[in-house]
């Protein structure tokens, strides 16, 4: 999903206030982009699993109080088949440990559409950590939803947080970022990560979906970059989301075939110099060393 005003995809730096924050901080506050009269449109896999993942509300709306409020890009549920297609370009990474000794995190996990997808597989447990409350309750009724149906493999469990103040569990992560905030959060989120898994080389993995931060990355010694590459959605999410798209009143994202994706792995140490890495050519799949 890109933002049309500008060429840089869905990042939005809202406009949040003290006047405006107090205003808006009541879970039972209306987010424009949830209703059919904001131009909403079902995503199939709504209508498929009976859940409420679909629609679009900008940064600027979501405000929750919390200290990171205007670096929040937008709410966008992620592509079902850009998040099986990720999932499955990270297992070919050859994660560290099995699948079951790995925790799930979303940061920024919305109505939870990403964590209901996570639940198909045997993952340790399976974490969200969404900061605006109704989106937060949304997505605890999915869950809730997910486990009545029986189609959870892992335990699943909704944080209502700001990213930024939560501490990763212990044992093997992986953290999903679908393009959740801007550039500031994700550089102290890093900072703190090279600090709490000095020692723990190879137990945190990062899947980044609509990539725009790269550069944060690149700046932080430690974290190295297994994956860079598009992945398509399928025809039947692209038809979706540009349906979705077209139908927003005002017009602000567009739609594209694909999303830029990373997948990073910690291999450092906090105080070291950057580590010799390994890193994939996305194109042409070979392993290169960089620094
Ligand atoms: C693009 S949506 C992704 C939703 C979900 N991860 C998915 O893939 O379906 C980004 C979400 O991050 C949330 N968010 C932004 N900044 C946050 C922060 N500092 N802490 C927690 N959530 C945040 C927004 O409220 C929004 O729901």
């Amino acid at each position: 999903m890109q933002r049309l005003r500008s060429p840089a995809k869905v990042q939005t730096v809202n406009d949040a206030t003290p006047r405006t924050i107090g205003k808006t901080k009541s879970t039972r506050c209306r987010l424009p982009g949830l209703a059919v009269r904001d131009g909403l449109i079902r995503h199939p896999f709504d209508l498929e699993f009976g859940v409420r993942t679909s629609g679009l509300v900008a940064g600027r709306h979501l405000i929750a109080g919390h200290r990171n409020d205007r670096h929040a890009t937008a709410y966008y549920a992620i592509a079902p088949s850009v998040f099986r297609s990720i999932l499955a370009r990270w297992r070919r990474c050859r994660p560290r440990a099995p699948l079951d000794a790995y925790t799930f995190v979303d940061l920024g996990a919305g109505m939870g559409r990403a964590l209901l997808l996570a639940a198909e597989f045997p993952f340790r447990a399976v974490i969200g950590v969404e900061f605006h409350p109704l989106l937060a309750r949304i997505a605890r009724r999915n869950l809730a939803q997910w486990r009545a149906a029986d189609r959870d493999r892992a335990p699943l469990r909704l944080v209502c947080a700001d990213a930024a103040e939560f501490p990763l569990p212990a044992g093997p992560c992986v953290v999903f970022l679908f393009n959740p905030f801007g550039a500031p959060v994700l550089r102290r989120l890093l900072a703190s990560w090279s600090r709490s898994f000095a020692g723990r080389e190879g137990q945190l993995d990062i899947l980044y979906v609509n990539n725009e931060q790269e550069h944060v990355f690149q700046a932080q010694p430690g974290f190295a970059r297994l994956f860079q590459g598009q992945i398509r959605r399928s025809h039947a999410d692209a038809v979706a989301d540009r349906k979705i798209l077209i139908n927003q009143p005002e017009a602000e994202y567009a739609a594209t075939p694909w999303e830029d994706c990373s997948v990073y792995r910690w291999v450092g140490t906090a105080g070291e110099p950057r580590p010799r890495t390994r890193e994939i050519d996305s194109k042409r799949g070979e392993a290169r060393i960089r620094r």
